[in-house]
């Protein structure tokens, strides 16, 4: 078995893919790893490593200590903590993804997943229907790591032969691991207020449209694009891949299906402006022709799946 490591397991992505890649690889052949130890269930279930996601000696150790053979790199700073602290942003996203890069190219590693975002694009890429290929000229520092970090993964793919690929995430949506930094983090919140006092306040408009995704579909888009023949992986920069694009408004009224009572109020910060510069709808043919993607889960149907989860698990809510 090639072992997998998560670099940033404990992170809003990073924790359901390693629940994933555990169930289909086995346990003991994903090594989860952060900067700090995770949850019960994560340290539990399978082996666990402190890594520095900055530190190429560090990620060194590990891949050898563990026979590691395959790198998800899901540590990111996201892109409102990114427009705080600009130059850690950008240190942590570039440095990291440069090492396990040049793990690759060294051929300690033989395949690396990356995830870029929609964030790559800005005011001047088309807002709706944003294709594969088109201005990315992004007005966030993560959209900057991200665009640098994409151009640096077909680099080492055409220049070293790198196997590297990528998808660029919309805001990912999902109830058991909470994400931390991000724009569009609104629309998790949203469920949690909602169930818990019955009111939110929307750092966004109520007109703002976004792409989104709920976690279940964002965790079968990486693993396959992962299993995909390298033949079908065709764009080695990264994929758009798109599922559902809402406002704070509609997200609020499926919502109200649950909760009748239900109220938002909007009160934007400096996020509107990236909001504002991101698309509205994203065009992902090239994902669903080039490795079969497909999404599953609707508005609707993400909806009643978080509303059930989170009844179900009230600790969560406290
Ligand atoms: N969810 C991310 C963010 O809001 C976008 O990739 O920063």
């Amino acid at each position: 078995m090639n072992k997998i490591l998560i670099i940033g397991a404990c992170g809003q992505i990073g924790t359901a893919l390693t629940e994933k890649l555990r169930e289909d690889y086995g346990n003991e052949n994903v090594i989860a790893s952060d900067i700090r130890e995770g949850g019960k269930e994560m340290m539990e279930s399978g082996p666990f490593e402190i890594v520095d996601a900055t530190s190429k000696e560090r990620i060194l150790e590990v891949v050898k200590k563990h026979e590691v053979k395959q790198v998800y790199l899901m540590a990111a700073m996201l892109s409102a903590t990114a427009e705080k602290y600009p130059q850690k942003g950008w240190e942590l996203n570039m440095t990291s993804l440069l090492a396990v890069l040049d793990l690759a190219k060294e051929k300690y590693i033989d395949k690396v997943f990356w995830p870029s975002s929609m964030a790559v694009f800005g005011s001047t890429s088309p807002k709706i229907n944003t294709p594969q290929q088109t201005i990315m000229e992004p007005t966030t520092v993560y959209g900057i790591s991200k665009v640098a970090g994409e151009h640096w993964c077909n680099y080492y793919h055409e220049k070293y032969g790198v196997d590297v690929r990528s998808i660029r995430y919309p805001g990912i949506i999902s109830w058991k691991s909470l994400p931390g930094g991000g724009t569009t983090d609104y629309a998790v919140d949203i469920y949690f207020e909602a169930l818990k006092k019955g009111s939110f306040e929307c750092f966004l408009s109520e007109d703002t449209r976004l792409p989104m995704m709920y976690m279940e579909d964002a965790i079968d888009a990486t693993v396959n694009i992962m299993k995909a023949n390298p033949e079908c992986v065709k764009t080695r920069t990264s994929y758009n891949l798109a599922a559902i694009s809402f406002t704070p408004k509609e997200i609020a009224q499926e919502i109200k299906n649950y909760i009748p009572d239900f109220e938002i109020t909007y009160k934007p910060d400096f996020r509107q402006d990236i909001a504002d510069s991101w698309p509205r709808i994203i065009d992902d043919s090239a994902a669903r022709k080039d490795w079969g993607w497909e999404h599953a889960y609707d508005l609707t149907s993400m909806t009643k799946d978080i509303i059930t989860n989170l009844k179900k698990h009230e600790e969560l809510l406290s």
